[in-house]
């Protein structure tokens, strides 16, 4: 039970919070307590990897993070956690420093190649790296289990199994991921290969990464960071939209076409994205790299986790002229009580801008946008395990704690339905599971393999969800939209419907997802339910799968499946 993790947080805890401390050290506390009822294990401490002999790395890198300051805003700079890339082995192009930014390099390898990182901690606190988006063993996916202390270093190994497509990487610790990540700890993972590459699409100073995060600063340029059971529960929000670390972030382009690489590093922050004249987004990829072919949306969502590959062409666009990418109104992804107690000065769902294109130079050609992109191998329900018992992943939100299935994050104690037999193909459902007072959750728990139910059964009868507010009408009053992760291979998206009685927020999202592409994370709205086809191929072991509102995630709203 004392492991450092655990101690630490504890630690944070208290001293982070003047205000409401007692509400504060209250939420951990519980969960400890609930998880010292019911037996679940605390992670063992091990000893970090090394270097395996055997191991022929054709990509070698090593990925120190530390505390930094970088010029964010006029006049102080801002202190920040940042990763930072040496590359001792490999082709150049596998590191590139975004200069000036707090963001991590931008990492690029080629599938196929073998790659190996040090990660070497120089914070003052825990922490482990994930690559969010990679199929990789579980020991190297960054699991909190392999999170290791100030100083020290830890090896990972692997292929890059994945096809060419847009990933993160950032840490992963036990409930302190959220603060890493809003201090800095963060970067983009490109993968390339040759199914790409034939396509020409455009690439070198034609391929501008787009990080979007919000941050708060205070008078002195420094973040604000807070705590407050609050932004717990809704997560956190700044009022500053930075891209790629930059306040105010412009880029000066050729009147010809582009491929921007979006991706939400925000905590917390759910946009809508469009062009300010009203010229639809062309998508070409998204989480799990190219489409199979093109589509056309009028505004995208992007939610934290997820990323887009956007085709812009300023081709017939004047010298001088500009376009601004803006996040666009929409509503319903806070809960209605938590949107009263809102008070940021950038309102989620508000209509505010991203980032400026401003075109410099007219140029006479541009390359044209492929008609098809990629060939993706769909799975149909028949190739599943299980065409008739989804897997169940039921979202439950609380005044104090955000759960999945029914339970709060414990180290390897899997409920029936979330041990998955390896190298099979599943059918999932993702779904908000309001105790009480929401009409379909019942007959939906009753679809659900025997953990599902067990855990609602559980919820009902008030052992966990019993003291925490779950009951009765206060589902309703703290639905919210949660971007729901699965760590490993992407998905495909089956099937989203919604609930009567939330059609009117969701008509100011819709039009904005894009279901053909794979994918690793999906913005879930209020009412919704998400049928997703997810393999699990190739390795055993424990992944994690999480709500990535990353304060949600370290308030314990993620879970683990066993593969085995
Ligand atoms: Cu991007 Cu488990 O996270
Ligand atoms: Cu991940
Ligand atoms: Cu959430």
């Amino acid at each position: 039970m004392f492991d450092y993790n655990n101690n630490y947080s504890r630690r944070r805890f208290l001293t982070q919070s003047s205000l409401g401390l007692l509400a504060l050290s209250s939420m951990p506390g519980l969960l400890n307590a609930m998880q010292d009822m019911q037996g679940m294990q605390a992670m063992p401490k091990l000893t970090p990897r090394k270097a395996s002999p055997n191991f022929k790395p054709d990509v070698e890198i090593e990925l120190l993070c530390q505390p930094s300051a970088v010029p964010i805003l006029v006049g102080q700079s801002t202190k920040v956690m940042q990763y930072s890339a040496k590359l001792l082995q490999g082709p150049k192009d596998a590191v590139t420093e975004i200069p000036g930014s707090y963001l991590g390099p931008i990492l690029r390898f080629q599938k196929g190649q073998k790659v190996r990182i040090h990660l070497h901690n120089a914070l003052a606190e825990p922490t482990v790296a994930h690559w969010h988006g990679l199929h990789v063993p579980a020991e190297m996916d960054g699991h909190p289990l392999y999170a290791i202390d100030p100083g020290a270093k830890l090896v990972y190994e692997f292929e890059v199994l994945n096809r060419a497509g847009m990933n993160i990487y950032h840490p992963h610790p036990h409930e302190a991921t959220a603060t890493q990540v809003y201090h800095g700890l963060a970067g983009a993972l490109l993968v390339n290969d040759d199914e790409e590459a034939a396509l020409g699409l455009p690439s070198g100073d034609y391929e501008i990464p787009i990080v979007i995060q919000d941050r708060l600063f205070d008078t002195e340029n420094q973040l604000i960071y807070s705590q407050s059971m609050h932004s717990r529960m809704t997560g956190f929000y700044g009022d500053r939209i930075l891209v790629n670390g930059r306040a105010d972030f412009q880029i000066d382009v050729d009147s010809r076409a582009y491929r921007l690489r979006f991706l939400n590093g925000s905590n917390a922050r759910i946009y809508k994205l469009g062009w300010d004249d009203g010229t639809p987004i062309t998508v070409i990829g998204v989480d799990g790299g190219l489409l199979e072919a093109p589509e056309t949306k009028p505004y995208i969502m992007l939610a934290p986790g997820e990323r887009l590959d956007v085709w812009a062409d300023f081709s017939g666009r004047s010298e001088g002229s500009q376009l601004v990418m803006r996040s666009l109104a929409f509503s319903g992804a806070l809960p209605k009580m938590g949107m009263m107690m809102h008070t940021n000065s950038l309102p989620v769902g508000s209509d505010y801008p991203i980032f400026t294109a401003h075109v410099t130079r007219k140029v006479s050609d541009s390359p044209k946008l492929p008609a098809t992109l990629s060939k993706i191998n769909r799975y149909k329900i028949t190739d599943t395990a299980n065409p008739n018992t989804p897997v169940p992943i039921g979202i439950s939100e609380g005044h104090m704690a955000m759960l999945l299935n029914g339970r709060p994050y414990a180290y390897n104690d899997p409920l029936p339905s979330e041990r998955i037999p390896v190298n099979t193909i599943q059918l999932m459902e993702i779904f908000h599971a309001h105790g009480g007072g929401h009409g379909n959750q019942p007959a939906n728990a009753g679809e659900h393999q025997g953990g599902g139910m067990m855990s609602m059964g559980s919820m009902r009868h008030g052992g966990m969800g019993g003291g925490m507010g779950m009951g009765g009408g206060m589902g309703m009053m703290m639905t919210m939209a949660h971007p729901i992760h699965l760590h490993g291979q992407q998905f495909q998206i089956v099937s989203r419907s919604i609930d009567s009685g939330t059609e009117a927020d969701y008509a100011t999202v819709r039009d904005g997802f894009i279901e053909s592409g794979l994918k690793d994370t999906v913005l879930v709205m209020p009412g919704e339910k998400v049928r997703i086809i997810k393999p699990f191929q190739d390795f055993k072991g424990l992944f994690m799968y999480h709500c990535h509102n990353l304060e949600h995630e370290d308030m314990g709203m993620m879970r683990e499946f066993l593969v085995e």
